[in-house]
């Protein structure tokens, strides 16, 4: 069996503290981070700290924010160096970038993932537009020196961690499988106070999430966690194999009021039709 706890968002760039883990949660296999932890490689140095107190892996992917106020290349080079040297030194912290890892009899395929642009069908190229112009990221984030990210790498980046999680995904596995993004996999995920209105108004969601699911439902997911747009949402698809949760677990800005809950936990063991730990259907 595996029971994860789940984070996403923890923004600690701002809050500058970590959430404590509820002493309720520090018998779970691992802690799961989808990403948007902290800025400037610093995610490394609180997921160190949270495998301090937990003595249990530590997965991440990485998400948007990771790469904020960085040169892609160059964050990646020293990360890579130092997540070595925290896990000579014992520590346990895992980032998955289009691979898997194995907690239990559980296999976490992992990436950033980004987005397709192609949320709301038809509207791909003023989506292009719109998000372009509206995210910070194409301000806040260097793909290499000198070079701001542009919306073909962004393009690039999802296609490319897209086919890293399929192509994982068929490698046959004899347990259970989860997926975490930070970028969000389908459509019901997104508030439906984000979808008010005419779709010229709200095709900016293109840059939180891909409605994926044709592609994906071929598979056996138990869970998929995101995170990303800090709403907080779940959602459930079902195929031949019975039920993929789709959950999140955020805690976004100080002062935005996400409903984060430090405990929540998914456990891919849990039957298909009971309720998860953590947050109720809210779709
Ligand atoms: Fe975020
Ligand atoms: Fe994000």
């Amino acid at each position: 069996m595996a029971r994860f706890l789940a984070w996403a968002d923890l923004h600690n760039e701002f809050w500058g503290k970590l959430p404590g883990i509820p002493e309720t949660c520090l018998d779970v296999d691992a802690l799961l981070l989808g990403g948007d932890i902290n800025t400037k490689g610093r995610h490394l140095d609180d997921a160190l700290l949270l495998w301090h107190e937990l003595q249990r892996p530590v997965i991440l992917v990485r998400g948007n924010h990771e790469f904020y106020k960085s040169v892609m290349p160059d964050l990646l080079a020293e990360e890579q160096i130092r997540l070595a040297e925290m896990n000579a030194a014992g520590a346990d912290i895992r980032i998955l970038d289009g691979g898997s890892t194995i907690v239990g009899d559980t296999r976490i395929v992992g990436a950033t993932l980004w987005t397709d642009l192609d949320l709301y069908p038809g509207m791909f190229r003023p989506a292009r537009e719109v998000v372009q112009a509206s995210m910070n990221d194409f301000s806040q984030i260097r793909s290499k020196q000198g070079k701001h990210l542009s919306i073909d790498d962004w393009l690039e980046f999802h296609w490319k961690d897209r086919d890293a999680i399929h192509n994982e995904l068929l490698k046959p596995f004899d347990g259970k499988t989860m997926v975490m993004t930070h970028h969000i996999a389908v459509r019901d995920m997104i508030h439906p106070l984000r979808e008010v209105g005419a779709p010229e108004r709200y095709v900016s969601n293109a840059g939180f999430a891909s409605d994926i699911w044709w592609q994906f439902s071929k598979f056996d997911i138990t869970a998929w966690f995101s995170g990303h747009s800090h709403d907080n949402r779940s959602a459930v698809k079902r195929n031949d194999f019975g039920e993929t949760r789709f959950l999140s677990n955020s805690r976004g800005y100080p002062k935005e009021g996400c409903d984060f809950d430090p405990s929540f936990i998914i456990d891919t063991h849990m039957d298909h039709d009971l309720e998860y730990c953590g947050y109720p259907e809210k779709s």
